[in-house]
């Protein structure tokens, strides 16, 4: 089966000969004008400027984009997907002065939302995601990473990666997920932390393994939540039973995450709005990844990562939209993208650059998407916009008209239609 997307004002292909695209590379991307693009079933056949006319079958479909831009699918490779309950009581909190640990540390913040994640059941946690990662959809992701972590016991973690499971199964876009059983210390074992981090080792890491529901392994490496040696202690076992681990590294206070990820060789390391500057020069060098996530500074009025830096210090910087009940509930990656084009003072196609290319990277999906190039997934947006950067500078609003997923039509005028 043949379709053409025919009328193509600007076709943003985010080929790259290297990936991750670092330093000066970030602010580059091939445009290719008056062009066509032709897939056959799931997959990019052709694509360039001109005269399509020899790829018509009897059968093809066209698709006009009006004259509009094309990009690939965008990616989010740091979510917090499936939760129970909602936390916007904390907002207020917040708004009067209260630290995002402190909240944390007094039973609420991720505590909370393990509660209600206990609580719920799987049909009302499906339900629930797939509302959000629909909306995802809308907003242009194709593929995300979805992480586990508002368990904290076996049976809730394994509940939440089943949600993933199936969502992946029945939804159009392609889900990783990432099994976080080291996201706080439950409640119940706020006296003996120890005891919690052994039960982890000793058996969730293997069940979960055993299961095969995640690949990936993140954990929360913080003040009052879990220090580089505990860190250290777990994610050397998730290396050890075939985990690809990840680290939630220097959010608030430096605890050494960062550093530790260079270390153990992590795929990723995320957050970092308070890593130094030697911890980022080992980062380089052990090529991890920074998935940054400057919603969350945005709305936790915090301090933005040293974007700058990194990227001259040539580290890969992929953009990430964080989503969770907490720290930042928000789906629109593209306003994620705004807000880290003003706070990081990054070019629109450096922002779009780190999510599209360095986020496929950072799930390691960049084999099959990511960019557009023959072979790939034929995962595309429509964009509403004559060029890139309009969509950065008139920000809050969504730009997608169509979206392309694996071949198909997926959203059309804005509208679902899988
Ligand atoms: O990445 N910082 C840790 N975890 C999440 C927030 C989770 C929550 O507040 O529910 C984050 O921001
Ligand atoms: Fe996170």
């Amino acid at each position: 089966m043949i379709t053409i997307i025919y009328n193509i004002g600007k076709l943003y292909t985010f080929n790259h000969q290297v990936v991750p695209v670092k330093k000066a590379e970030l602010n580059k991307c091939e445009i290719i004008e008056n062009a066509y693009l032709v897939i056959e079933d799931d997959l990019i056949k052709a694509y360039d400027s001109g005269d399509y006319a020899k790829y018509l079958e009897k059968d093809s479909q066209l698709h006009d984009a009006e004259g509009l831009i094309v990009i690939p699918g965008l990616i989010d490779a740091h979510t917090h997907l499936v939760f129970g309950g909602s936390r916007e009581h904390e907002y207020a909190l917040k708004l009067a002065g209260a630290d995002y640990l402190d909240i944390l540390k007094a039973g609420g913040g991720i505590l909370n939302t393990v509660t209600a994640t206990r609580k719920a059941s799987f049909d009302e946690l499906y339900f629930k995601s797939l509302k959000f990662i629909d909306n995802m959809l809308l907003h242009g992701v194709t593929s995300l990473e979805a992480k586990s972590g508002y368990g904290l016991n076996l049976e809730t973690e394994v509940k939440q990666l089943k949600v993933v499971e199936l969502l992946n199964e029945n939804h159009p876009c392609d889900i990783i997920s990432t099994f976080m059983p080291a996201h706080a210390i439950p409640e119940e074992y706020k006296e003996h932390p120890q005891d919690y981090i052994d039960i982890v080792i000793d058996t969730m890491l293997p069940e979960v393994a055993r299961l095969k529901l995640a690949k990936y392994c993140d954990i929360f490496c913080e003040d009052a939540v879990f220090n580089r040696e505990q860190a250290k202690r777990i994610l050397s076992r998730a290396q050890e039973l075939g985990y690809i681990v990840k680290i939630h590294a220097d959010e608030v206070v430096s605890m050494g995450g960062a550093n530790l990820a260079a270390e153990i060789h992590a795929l990723s390391a995320e957050h970092l709005m308070a890593t130094n500057d030697e911890d980022m020069d080992l980062m380089s060098q052990a090529n991890v990844i920074a998935n940054l996530l400057p919603a969350t500074s945005f709305n936790l009025g915090k301090t933005y990562a040293r974007a700058r830096t990194m990227i001259d210090k040539g580290i890969a910087v992929s953009i990430c939209s964080d989503f969770n009940p907490g720290s930042c509930p928000n789906e629109n990656l593209q306003l994620t993208l705004q807000i880290a084009s003003r706070g990081y003072g990054m070019s629109p196609i450096e922002v779009y650059n780190s999510a599209i290319v360095n986020g496929s990277c950072s799930i390691q999906q960049n084999d099959y998407v990511g960019s557009i190039s023959l072979g790939k997934k034929a995962d595309l947006v429509i964009m509403d916009a004559l060029n890139l950067e309009y969509t950065i500078y008139h920000f809050g609003s969504n730009h997608v008209k169509d979206v392309f997923k694996n071949g198909e039509l997926v959203v059309f005028n804005k509208e679902l239609c899988y």
